[in-house]
């Protein structure tokens, strides 16, 4: 196991991504737990990508409810309600939302106000169900792209195990 978090930064993108994921894998072999996944992929990315927030929300209501998971970063705020924010639009429309302005983004919620960009990507469990939300923000504008999206899609279907 890797002793510290590999900074990726410097990577081009779909580099970055295919060494998280591979570092993901090598420190979760064996381990069969959600929570540990979610605690072990937001220090992973946080730390590799240098971001300014990175953590899961969990669908503590399935179709209304989100709550705070994992995280890195400072402090986030509790719970989304389906189709609130960018998070809850990615619960609400099962899609990946990128935000490459968050002040452009109608009913964006700040939690941190040095936040400019954000990805979030929904999170399915082994029977196709809505697990989480997975946000990822940046302090720089337009972060984020169609790079990102696949890397952060591929990282998560960790949680689609049987
Ligand atoms: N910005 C998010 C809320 C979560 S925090 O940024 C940690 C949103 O609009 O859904």
């Amino acid at each position: 196991m890797a002793e510290v978090t590999p900074d990726v930064k410097a990577l081009p993108k779909a580099e970055a991504w295919r060494q998280l994921a591979q570092q993901a894998h090598a420190v979760l072999e064996g381990v069969d737990d959600q929570v540990s996944a979610m605690a072990t992929i937001s220090c992973l990315v946080h730390h590799g990508l240098g971001l300014l927030w990175t953590g899961f929300y969990r669908v503590v209501t399935p179709g209304t409810l989100l709550r705070v998971g994992p995280y890195q970063g400072t402090l986030g705020c509790l719970e989304i309600a389906f189709g609130r924010g960018v998070c809850g639009a990615a619960a609400a429309t099962l899609k990946t939302q990128i935000v490459p302005d968050v002040n452009a983004f109608p009913g964006h919620i700040t939690c941190d106000g040095r936040s400019a960009s954000e990805l979030v990507a929904p999170v399915f469990g082994p029977h196709g169900e809505l697990i989480a939300v997975f946000d990822l923000d940046s302090d720089r504008l337009g972060a984020f792209d169609e790079v990102d999206r696949q890397g952060v899609e591929a990282l998560l279907r960790w949680f689609t195990r049987p």
